[in-house]
């Protein structure tokens, strides 16, 4: 790694120094803070770089590529890492606006299209997210792909986001207020997302849902049907991609497709409905409730597909995993269980998830790994038939014995 250049930025009348330097990703070469590569978390400032945000970039290049746009917008661009990445290595995509008020972090971004021959397809703005997407709004100046990665919650610029994506476009958001909407503080959800999120074994999930949510009913604000195609979460964030469509009856069937989601805490029971859903359907109790929030499936299986395979030709093998694990999720509902959870509630040591899904599918079900969260699974089977299937997967038996057993003992 070579020092590039020194740049100086004016700053209340002083200046302030960075050191740079060349770093590939993907097939690009950018040119990021040296900083930015020696500590985790990376400085926010002067400019911001996350190497780790890599995983998240190379889904992007493959779901552009998979989507065929010719134009996009990285709208908060930082040294230019997904955009001047769209540039170089996904075909099909002429057109790179490249947006952040800050100018080091866009001289970084002019010097990678430089590095990587693209400059003249791309285009720098230095200026603030919503105030430029606003400017786009006219038909004929808006993009194909429109992306939105912030510092935290994305909400802010969503509206003027989803006026700037084309008739059919994808608008990309990152969120990484996770806390928030993984339900630690569900006031500020509330606030921020206007839904109840949930802090359970399936909070990931919930999470891209109120987002999606969010941006189905900012897009109906303005007759636009925005509806996800895909997402992923990590602990650190979650990510939606919407597909926008105009025109009010397609705004409302969107619509339809927000609900809420209620789960029951003391017995495990999970349903999804239009109306908030208080009382548990199986054991009567006090259930908690998500929502609203999408209920629909969260992927297009067509890009899904498409997008994996456009990963894989690039050997960007770990984005080809993530799409391979969305192909199918529309199939289930809105959750998924934790065999660890089940367990623990049963006061049974853990038993392996594929036993469950192998049980469950001889049964007849359907059954994914949750491609949200580290463990846990979709199934199309009802909770008690989940439970039965870990009960039969316990060592030494069905798990009833051993209960009943206990029960004698004491
Ligand atoms: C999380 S970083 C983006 C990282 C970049 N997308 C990447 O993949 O490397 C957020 C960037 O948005 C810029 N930013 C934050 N708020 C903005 C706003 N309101 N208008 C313009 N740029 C903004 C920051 O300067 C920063 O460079
Ligand atoms: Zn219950």
């Amino acid at each position: 790694m070579s020092t590039l250049e020194l740049f100086n930025r004016a700053r209340k009348g002083g200046k302030v120094v960075m050191k740079v330097v060349e770093h590939l990703e993907g097939r690009t070469r950018l040119v990021v803070p040296a900083a930015s590569l020696a500590s985790d978390p990376p400085p926010t400032s002067p400019v911001f770089f996350n190497p780790a945000a890599r995983l998240n970039r190379d889904i992007s290049v493959a779901v552009a590529v998979a989507s065929g746009g010719s134009s996009f917008c990285d709208s908060m661009a930082g040294v230019g890492a997904r955009g001047i990445r769209m540039a170089r290595e996904a075909e099909g995509v002429e057109a790179v606006t490249l947006v952040d008020f800050n100018r080091a972090a866009l001289k970084a971004a002019r010097r990678a299209a430089v590095l990587n021959r693209v400059r003249r397809k791309c285009e720098f703005a230095e200026s603030e997210t919503s105030s430029y997407l606003s400017s786009r709004f006219g038909r004929d100046m808006r993009f194909d792909s429109v992306d939105v990665d912030p510092f935290g919650t994305p909400v802010r610029y969503l509206q003027a986001a989803v006026s700037a994506t084309a008739d059919g476009g994808v608008l990309s958001a990152t969120a990484t207020d996770t806390a928030v909407l993984c339900g630690v503080y569900p006031k500020v959800s509330e606030r921020r997302y206007g839904a109840t999120p949930l802090n359970n074994h399936f909070h990931h999930e919930t999470a891209i849902r109120i987002l999606a949510g969010a941006i189905a009913r900012l897009g109906a604000h303005i007759d636009i049907g925005a509806e996800p195609v895909a997402a992923h979460a990590t602990r650190h964030y979650v990510r939606v991609y919407v597909r926008v469509v105009p025109g009010a009856s397609r705004a409302d069937s969107v619509l339809g497709e927000l609900g809420f989601v209620s789960w029951c805490p003391a017995c495990g029971h999970a349903s999804s409905s239009s109306e908030p859903q208080r009382q548990c359907a199986v054991c009567d109790r006090r259930a908690k409730v998500a929502g609203p929030l999408w209920v629909g499936r969260l992927t297009e299986p067509k890009l899904v597909q498409e997008a994996e395979g456009a990963a894989r030709e690039r050997g960007l093998l770990d984005a080809a995993s993530v799409l391979n694990s969305l192909v199918g999720e529309g199939y289930f509902p809105p959750w998924s269980y934790s065999i660890e959870r089940i367990c623990s509630s049963l006061g049974v040591a853990s038993v392996p998830e594929a036993s469950v899904r192998r049980r469950l599918k001889e049964g007849g079900h359907s059954v994914l790994r949750t491609p949200y969260e580290t463990t846990g699974i979709k199934t199309d089977a009802e909770y008690g038939e989940v439970l039965a299937a870990v009960k039969e997967s316990t060592p030494g038996g069905p798990l009833v014995r051993t209960l009943a057993r206990r029960k004698g003992a004491g």
